[in-house]
């Protein structure tokens, strides 16, 4: 591996365990203060020369779960890579009915139902004090850029998918899911999607100060829809394999422009609006 920083960091969830059509450079295993990431993260090239740091939430053979992520050494290891901005990919249920599965979206908004058993600060048992800024949770500049891209490339797809933006994500404690009562209640206060990933993660990028935004994949509707069954794994399962495609192909319309823009670009600079953040949290 050359000296030469990997701007980009792409996190894969559920059915994203790798890229294809990229070269391989180098696996690395970063050892962090928070312990080794989820599997190795693997160095990637695009045929242009683009490089990408590639991991999987989950492991590469999906065998951890999502309370027990080990989000802190994730997102310390890319940072440790020069990872500036990372794109993060997630399976999720969808709230809303006209969000149907096989839809795309990049949520702006973030309601945490995790039970407090995830480590979720670098600060925890230090005596460094800090509150990262988190009204708005992802990173806007990066995911209004992005938006017209990947719209781009699923028209190009000719599935129909649309990507929907400006929802709000209900992060909950897996493993089971929802009842149908609680997938009611999480309508009823804005939610419009649901995942087990996007927190800690999000709050972990922040405090790195590193641009976060998630691509959520709709695998299924939950519970809360009276006359269809809750959801099962089987849902999610059969859904997932087709969202990973049009992952890939979304990465490979993206990733040149986004390197280019990272590096010099001239929305570089707002594009890694999280730089520097923290400036103003340190008590
Ligand atoms: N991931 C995919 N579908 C989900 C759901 N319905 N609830 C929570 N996490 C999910």
């Amino acid at each position: 591996m050359s000296d030469e920083k990997v701007l980009i960091g792409i996190i894969g969830g559920s059915g994203l365990y790798a890229l294809d059509h990229l070269t391989v450079l180098s696996t690395v295993n970063p050892s962090t203060p928070w312990g080794h990431p989820s599997a190795p993260i693997t160095i990637a090239a695009l045929p242009s020369g683009t490089r990408i740091a590639f991991l999987a939430r989950h492991g590469q053979g999906h065998t951890i779960p999502p309370s027990a992520v080990p989000s802190r050494a994730n997102i310390a290891a890319l940072k440790s890579l020069g990872v500036a901005a990372i794109i993060a990919f997630s399976a999720v249920g969808s709230l809303r009915e006209e969000i149907s599965p096989g839809s795309f979206a990049l949520p702006s908004q973030i309601i945490d139902r995790t039970k407090g058993v995830r480590a979720s600060s670098f600060f925890e048992d230090t005596s460094v004090v800090a509150h990262a800024m988190f009204g708005d949770p992802f990173s806007g500049k990066l995911a209004g850029w992005l938006a017209p891209r990947i719209q781009g490339a699923l028209d190009e797809e000719g599935k129909g998918k649309k990507l929907f933006t400006d929802k709000t994500i209900v992060c909950m404690e897996g493993p089971a899911f929802s009842t149908r009562a609680e997938s009611v209640m999480y309508r009823q206060w804005g939610g419009d999607l649901i995942n087990m990933s996007v927190l800690p993660e999000a709050k972990l990028a922040r405090e790195a100060e590193l641009s976060y935004v998630m691509i959520a994949m709709a695998t299924d509707y939950d519970s809360w829809r009276v006359d269809s069954s809750a959801v099962t794994a089987h849902d999610v399962f059969q859904t997932l394999h087709d969202n990973s495609a049009t992952a890939k192909l979304v990465l490979s319309k993206i990733l040149d422009e986004l390197q280019g823009e990272l590096s010099g670009g001239k929305h570089g600079e707002a594009l890694l609006q999280e730089k520097g953040g923290m400036k103003f949290s340190i008590m």
